[in-house]
């Protein structure tokens, strides 16, 4: 029988900033799978993080993926920098005001992952138009600009339509994974698995004093793959697991 093995993606957003390299390492040799870049420009977002070259330098501490999700207002701008930068994803947000089918294509042409994220407020149905250009779906369960807010659950109900978008692609490309980004705890992780959510990125959670980063992300893990079980994976409508789909988990 297929299995669904829910993956965990890292936000750095709240670790030590003076120490990035340190705290990104304990979170991969603690179980995280990849890495989430959190990037803000002060404009899309009330807030200012860090940017391609700091993703640079953090690039050489293993070979496990880096998501970058840039919630700035000009992604085209400063694209080849995080191409540039090594990010194995790229994901930007549908809101932004400038054409987002070159900057997919670009992301692609450069032989990485093209993503789009949502805000809270945003239907899948913004997403329509770019279905075949994009390998992730980025569903955003807290406003951006700021880790540590409370996960908002009307949001978490689009993570399973957006499987949707990646069926029966003209291109015959295969499916793509939905992220869930923000909030995702212990409280939140099962009801995340349950809609078949494939990556959910960690933040906050795993950074406050005196958390065990491995116990917590084992246990995140498990809760989301129980939630799944119970979930959709108990639908015969449910989306392909990644094993069904061919891919290694
Ligand atoms: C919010 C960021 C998220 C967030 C994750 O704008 O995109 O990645 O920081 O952190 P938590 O898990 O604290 O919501
Ligand atoms: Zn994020």
């Amino acid at each position: 029988m297929a299995t669904h093995k829910t993956l965990v993606s890292t936000s750095i957003l709240d670790a030590d900033l003076s120490d990035l390299a340190r705290d990104s390492l304990r979170a991969l040799n603690a179980g995280s799978d990849r890495l989430h870049l959190d990037v803000m420009d002060g404009h899309f977002v009330p807030n200012i993080s860090f940017g391609p070259a700091v993703i640079k330098r953090l690039r050489r501490i293993g070979k496990q993926p880096f998501d970058a999700h840039l919630m700035i207002s000009e992604p085209s701008r400063y694209m080849d920098q995080f191409i540039n930068a090594g990010c194995d994803s790229i994901t930007f947000h549908v809101e932004v005001e400038e054409p987002i089918e070159p900057t997919l294509l670009k992301i692609r042409k450069a032989g990485r992952q093209a993503g789009l994220a949502l805000k809270p407020g945003t239907p899948l149905s913004a997403l329509e138009p770019y279905r075949e250009l994009i390998d992730i779906v980025m569903v955003m369960t807290v406003e951006p600009g700021f880790g540590g807010q409370s996960f908002m659950r009307d949001a978490a109900a689009k993570i399973l339509p957006a499987h949707d978008l990646f069926r029966d692609r003209d291109s015959g490309l295969p499916g793509g994974q939905v992220h869930v980004d923000g909030g995702v705890n212990r409280q939140s992780a099962g009801l995340c698995g349950g809609f078949a959510a494939e990556v959910l990125v960690v933040g906050s959670t795993l950074w406050k004093k005196g958390v065990d980063i491995a116990e917590e992300i084992r246990l995140i893990k498990a809760l989301a793959d129980e939630g799944y079980r119970n979930g959709a994976g108990r639908s015969k409508q449910a989306i392909p697991s990644r094993t069904d789909r061919g891919e290694t988990a």
